[in-house]
């Protein structure tokens, strides 16, 4: 146990970068308070577990910050203040048939788990993410297109310090901005000033989005992501800073988002049908970068706003 908790102090100080050593200066004695206390937070997180399906939580890369530090850094997610359910332009959802097992990542067509670091850009790397995958599922390339763009000029968001999907997805409409590769505009982890690009710049420019309150609907919402590819959804991921595995299906309120993933997926297979979802804080994180969130019950607030872009 004792070298197990030296290696993660360890990690702690090579994570920790000078953003975050600006707005949380830490000591040694307040990174062991916030694993004393993460390890008490297991013990009761894991005293839910009635069957081999449920959700498990112990130590990872996020154990060595207080549930306040971990809020503040990695759940970026602000409600959206344009209307959260665009009357106009909402996509019906063709009828068509749901396998038992399903995950756009089986089609080639998602890119690998990111980090956003010590930036809390998930409501970008949402979006980012649901479009690459939607040009691929149209027959483009997989690129990776630039999440930065995104956070230095959706001026309706809050860049690193959190925005809305939402409100990214409405801004992308209305501007017809086209997102560049990711090379073009690598991810820094911090707040920048918008860099603008001539016409002739290649990029991908959005035709449409929509947003559905799929609550106590959730095989609708398995039906639209069939249908249209990725979905961009918002949760509350408190919970998250310790999860290791296993199907979310406690600890986490609906009305309460405070995240923004991407889900890739479901699998109604076994005892726990769950849906597939696609986080971004690196591959290291849950399964492999993913979590695995109970389906049909709107746990964590999955199916409250959900969003399919159109490219
Ligand atoms: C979990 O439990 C179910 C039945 O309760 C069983 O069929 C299944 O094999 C178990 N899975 C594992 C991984 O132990
Ligand atoms: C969808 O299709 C199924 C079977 O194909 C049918 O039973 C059902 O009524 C259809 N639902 C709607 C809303 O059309
Ligand atoms: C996106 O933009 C198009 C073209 O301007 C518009 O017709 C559509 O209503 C917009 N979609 C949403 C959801 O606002």
């Amino acid at each position: 146990m004792k070298s197990r908790w030296a290696t993660l102090l360890l990690l702690c100080c090579c994570c920790l970068g000078h953003g975050v050593a600006r707005t949380w200066p830490r000591s040694h004695q307040r990174e062991a308070a916030a694993l004393r206390e993460s390890l008490n937070r297991h013990r009761y997180l894991n005293s839910f577990s009635h069957d081999n399906s449920t959700a498990f939580y112990g130590l990872n890369q996020f154990s060595y910050l207080s549930p306040e530090e971990f809020k503040a850094l990695y759940l970026g997610s602000k409600p959206a203040w344009s209307p959260r359910y665009p009357a106009a332009g909402q996509t019906p959802i063709p009828n068509v048939s749901l396998p038992l097992r399903f995950d756009w990542r089986d089609k080639h067509v998602v890119n690998q788990v990111r980090n956003q670091k010590m930036c809390g850009g998930c409501w970008a790397f949402s979006v980012v993410s649901a479009i690459e995958s939607t040009c691929a599922i149209q027959g483009k390339p997989l690129d990776y297109l630039s999440v930065q763009q995104v956070i230095d000029c959706s001026f309706n968001n809050y860049g690193c310090s959190g925005g809305s999907p939402l409100s990214a997805l409405s801004w992308l409409n209305e501007t017809q901005v086209k997102l560049v590769e990711d090379s073009e505009y690598p991810f820094k982890a911090e707040n920048g000033l918008c860099r603008y690009f001539p016409q002739s710049q290649s990029g991908v420019s959005i035709k449409d989005f929509s947003a559905y309150d799929f609550s106590g609907q959730e095989d609708e919402m398995a039906k639209a992501l069939l249908s249209f590819g990725p979905l961009v959804v918002i949760v509350d991921a408190v919970s998250w800073q310790d999860y290791l595995g296993g199907v979310i299906q406690h600890h986490c309120s609906s009305g309460e988002a405070n995240h923004a993933v991407l889900i890739t997926g479901f699998d109604k297979t076994g005892n726990t049908p769950y849906w597939i979802v696609h986080n971004s804080w690196g591959n290291s994180w849950g399964i492999e970068g993913y979590a695995h969130v109970k389906m049909g019950d709107n746990v964590c607030g999955i199916a409250d706003s959900v969003s399919a872009v159109f490219v």
